[in-house]
């Protein structure tokens, strides 16, 4: 069966991007991609495609060259339902904050209220894919809705999880090292396996697509990203190990990581992995291990989590210390609020926490990021309920340029990193500061000898 009509339902940072590649490579098929949210959609639709929800490199110019061609964002979720032969599911799954599993399991609200509704408005047969990260066995809840809601109509369900990374999404989706599809073991379940495998087919060398059944896939997506954010904590527990030893965790991961079967990625040494998904899928993966009764399982994965909230503690604990004790009222400057370069996205950034605690300690926090607007920091505070929204206003304060940001500054913490850190005027920055200058980098990014030079008394991770 050939497609010619997909809707996508969420419009984030996984569906945007995603339906964008899908509608590039793919000029035959119609691609629809549907939001509750208002704003966002009417975001992705602004007649400037640089003003887009999402910052990606390279996601505005596919947007202006295949929006309104074959690329289409509504709100209109009911027609869109109806008219595709193919839905993806791109909803997002976050930690529950109620109830049972409150703070491990994923809430799966979002989930079944898209199925509710495809059931609903369903008229013909269609192929629904899972791109949503999703616990182990969650199609078969789809599927039983879908069966028991609909008015008769065949639903396939498949599996096919988004491996991409924020600030590297179209090169990711352009050149994945795998795709992969997960259906049911069937006659109908290969076909649908085979009608996902066509449109990748597109872009993708076959090889690249694995098929795989429905569970596998579904848990390989968590695996991948516990092994992943493990090797994060790896590295930052061994960095903690360095600080006292004399040992350079720099050195030691190119030390190890020349190593082929160990291999040099995701071996950077930092103040703490963020983002939305690390975090919330080995909380899943700890919740599912525990709910089978597998303790040792799910402590395993548990300790990835703890040595990373440890690793953000620690840095805000070492800021604090080394400006004699107190921050009471001393400006400390951020460079950087984002989870990583190259995106705006902020969820579970680590400069939220560091920024949190200092404020605690009566900190003055002023931030610089090319990306992150300010209310979105201050939602960030918001969120963690450790003071009212007033007082987290007058705490945290942005500049227009990292220069002004830096001026009368006790200290500077390098919490995101983007490139362009390096290549500032560091010794026009030393000269507005408060002295002795204190400079914390928590991404390993900055030249700390030439800044020592300059006369900045520096803390880098994982430095003896
Ligand atoms: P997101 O919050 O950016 O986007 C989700 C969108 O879904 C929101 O715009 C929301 O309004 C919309 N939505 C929620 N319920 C809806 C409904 N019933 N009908 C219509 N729209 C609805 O989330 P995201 O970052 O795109 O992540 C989505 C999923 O993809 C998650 O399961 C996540 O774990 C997974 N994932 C994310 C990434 C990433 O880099 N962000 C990468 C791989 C996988
Ligand atoms: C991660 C995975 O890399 C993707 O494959 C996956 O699809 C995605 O999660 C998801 O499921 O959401 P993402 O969170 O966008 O992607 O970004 P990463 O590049 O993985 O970085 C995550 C965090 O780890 C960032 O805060 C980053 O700065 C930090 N990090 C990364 C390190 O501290 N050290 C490293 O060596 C690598």
């Amino acid at each position: 069966m050939k497609i010619k009509n997909i809707c996508c339902i969420g419009a984030g940072y996984v569906g945007g991007p995603t339906m964008a590649v899908i509608a590039q490579k793919c000029p035959h098929i119609k691609v629809t991609v549907v939001d509750i949210s208002e704003d966002r959609i009417n975001a992705w639709n602004d007649e400037n495609t640089e003003n887009i929800p999402i910052y990606e490199p390279d996601l505005s110019q596919i947007v202006a060259d295949v929006r309104g061609r074959n690329l289409f964002f509504s709100t209109d979720i009911e027609k869109s339902i109806d008219e595709a032969e193919m839905i993806f599911i791109s909803v997002n799954t976050p930690t529950k904050t109620y109830g049972e599993g409150k703070g491990m399991a994923a809430d799966l609200k979002y989930i079944e209220l898209s199925a509710r509704q495809i059931a609903r408005v369903s008229r013909t047969d269609k192929i629904i894919v899972e791109k949503s990260t999703l616990p182990v066995r969650t199609a078969e809840a789809i599927k039983n809705i879908l069966d028991n809601v609909g008015n008769g109509v065949k639903f396939q369900i498949l599996s096919n999880p988004e491996f991409l990374a924020e600030g590297s999404a179209i090169e990711n989706l352009l050149n994945p090292d795998r795709v992969l599809i997960g259906g049911e073991q069937t006659k109908e379940g290969k076909k649908a396996i085979d009608t996902l495998v066509d449109i990748y087919s597109e872009w993708i060398p076959k090889e690249r697509l694995l098929t795989t059944n429905v569970w596998s896939s579904e848990l390989s997506k968590l695996t991948a990203n516990a092994f992943l954010a493990q090797r994060i904590s790896s590295i930052n527990a061994m960095s903690e190990l360095c600080e006292k030893t004399g040992a350079d965790i720099d050195e030691v991961a190119l030390a190890i990581g020349s190593d082929s079967r160990i291999g040099p990625k995701f071996l950077k040494a930092s103040v703490g992995f963020g983002g939305s998904c690390f975090q919330k899928d080995i909380l899943n993966l700890v919740y599912i291990a525990r709910s089978y009764g597998l303790r040792e399982v799910a402590d395993y994965w548990e300790q990835v989590i703890i040595i990373n909230n440890h690793q953000k503690n620690r840095f805000s604990k070492k800021i604090v210390q080394t400006l004699f004790n107190t921050v009471s009222e001393k400006k400390i400057t951020f460079l950087g609020w984002a989870f990583k370069n190259e995106t705006n996205d902020t969820r579970e950034s680590a400069a939220i926490y560091v920024a949190d605690s200092l404020i605690e300690e009566q900190a003055d926090i002023m931030v610089f990021d090319p990306k992150v607007r300010i209310d979105q920091m201050h939602a960030d505070l918001d969120c963690l309920n450790s003071r009212n929204s007033n007082e987290n206003k007058s705490k945290l304060k942005t500049a227009k340029d990292p220069y002004t940001a830096c001026e009368e500054a006790h200290a500077i913490a390098v919490l995101t990193e983007w490139n362009e850190f390096k290549e500032y005027d560091w010794e026009r920055i030393y000269e507005s500061m408060q002295k002795p200058a204190f400079l914390f980098d928590g991404r390993n990014m900055l030249n700390i000898e030439m800044l020592e030079k300059i006369g900045f008394v520096c803390y880098a991770i994982g430095k003896g």
